[in-house]
């Protein structure tokens, strides 16, 4: 029997009925697109807290359990047992690759992180001290013009390859805009190497192919360090209906190019509400500057007419600890012996995870810490300086951000994003 809901209007009796569509996970909801032809109202849902934009089978979270799965797998399962491309072709395919998949997926990508000469020169535009999230969403945008014909895709072959070829690019894309910023010459990717120890590489290397050297040799890339950053692309690989997700969404709508969809996701990303808190809270781990100081900064966080807010703190969706924080916390317990991580940041940061998880405040408003919380002290760890924190999340939600669009053009009952307003006004 068909499940619906029934809404009554108390201004004048009387009722309409919706349809209820199952979920396979997570809440059901009821269809209200046809709300406004039968009632002549709309609904008001401030920051779609309770909307859900499409169908998808991509990624479910469990917000209040703390659960994250892509395509059903569990993210710890995925981030114990399986590379970074192998996550990626999940996303893409819905299933794990078996080796030769891996293979041939791997090489490819490797083939395809090279960019245009004539992009390079794209960078040059910029003013020394661009930050590189504004560099890197116009650079994405930009790529567009040099692959104009992903505008009308038709087949599955052509969703692909347009997706691995942005999945491939964007690590040099993000490294080149980087390297702007410092005013370092620009350093192509080595086919020899995999997709996240060719990323430090390009941050790293020296013109020549050569690294940074101290007076024992050469400082070579770890394999500690690049299994670390491979989890921390894994853990920020998709998130559902996000902000950037659903910007994405939204361009793709229109029937814009993917890529420019995908410049508008960075955009949207880049917020101290969403991706950028993780250059935030390094930024505010620094300013707090020592243990001593923390119960200032708390009462701050607290106080209603302060709009001082604990970065790395909350989240709109997971009521309980965010899974992809557990998982970087016990990544930051097991490198600490392996790698520097900072200590005093270090001290602060566990001063105020343990005060906010003790706090009625915080216990109250469920608010935990987020994947931003503990990703900057293993980023500064290996390397990385927080202009590029922000961009590191860009890389590892490209593919989910274009496993997202690829969904949506496929779905031919999507419509153009175009919600109503409740108007004030004169
Ligand atoms: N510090 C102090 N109070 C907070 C915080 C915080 N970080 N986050 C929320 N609150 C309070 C907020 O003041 C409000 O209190 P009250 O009910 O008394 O008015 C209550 O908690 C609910 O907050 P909200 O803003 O209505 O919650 P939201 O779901 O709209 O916002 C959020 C979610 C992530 C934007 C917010 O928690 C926040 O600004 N956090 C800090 C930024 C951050 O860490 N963002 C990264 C999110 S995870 C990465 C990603 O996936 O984007």
């Amino acid at each position: 029997m068909k499940s619906t809901i029934t809404l009554t209007d108390n201004r004048t009796n009387k009722s309409y009925e919706f349809d209820i569509l199952e979920a396979t996970r997570g809440p059901d909801v009821f269809d209200i697109s046809s709300l406004y032809s039968k009632t002549g109202l709309f609904t008001y849902d401030n920051g779609y807290s309770s909307t859900a934009n499409c169908k998808s089978t991509i990624t479910f979270i469990d917000g209040p359990k703390g659960e994250l799965r892509y395509r059903g797998h569990e993210i710890e399962e995925l981030v114990s047992n399986h590379s970074y491309l192998e996550v990626c072709y999940l996303l893409l395919n819905s299933k794990l690759p078996n080796e030769r998949q891996l293979k041939e997926f791997d090489l490819e990508l490797r083939h395809r992180s090279l960019l245009h000469e004539n992009l390079r020169h794209l960078f040059a535009a910029f003013p020394a001290g661009a930050h590189p999230m504004a560099t890197l969403s116009a650079a994405t945008a930009a790529l567009s013009t040099f692959y104009y014909d992903h505008l009308t895709l038709s087949t599955e072959e052509d969703y692909q390859e347009m997706a691995r070829r942005i999945l491939a690019k964007m690590p040099t894309l993000a490294a080149f805009a980087y390297r702007h910023s410092i005013g370092a010459p620009f350093i192509h990717p080595d086919i020899d190497k995999c997709f996240s120890e060719n990323f430090l590489f390009m941050i790293r290397a020296y013109p020549g192919g050569k690294l940074h050297r101290n007076i024992d040799g050469e400082n070579k890339i770890k394999d500690i360090e690049v299994k670390a950053l491979d989890a921390i692309f894994s853990l920020h690989a998709d998130h559902e209906q996000n902000a950037s997700t659903a910007t994405v969404r939204s361009v793709a709508s229109t029937g814009a190019h993917p890529y420019v969809a995908i410049s508008a996701g960075i955009s949207a990303l880049w917020g101290r509400a969403h991706g950028g808190a993780n250059e935030s809270v390094i930024a505010q781990l620094e300013m707090i500057g020592s243990v001593e100081n923390v119960d200032k900064y708390i009462a701050k966080a607290k106080d209603p007419d302060d709009p001082f807010r604990l970065m790395g703190f909350g989240h709109r969706v997971y009521k309980n600890f965010d899974p992809r924080a557990r998982v970087l916390k016990g990544l930051q317990d097991q490198l600490k012996d392996e790698l520097e991580l900072d200590s005093r940041l270090m001290k602060i940061a566990h001063r105020i995870e343990e005060i906010a998880l003790s706090d009625e405040y915080f216990i109250k408003r469920n608010l935990y810490p987020n994947i931003d919380f503990y990703s900057g002290i293993i980023f500064t760890a290996l390397g990385i300086p927080k202009s590029m924190f922000t961009p590191m999340f860009v890389i590892g939600r490209t593919v989910g951000w274009i496993t997202q669009w690829i969904e949506s053009k496929k779905d031919t009952s999507m419509k153009i994003t175009r919600p109503r307003q409740l108007y004030l006004g004169e």
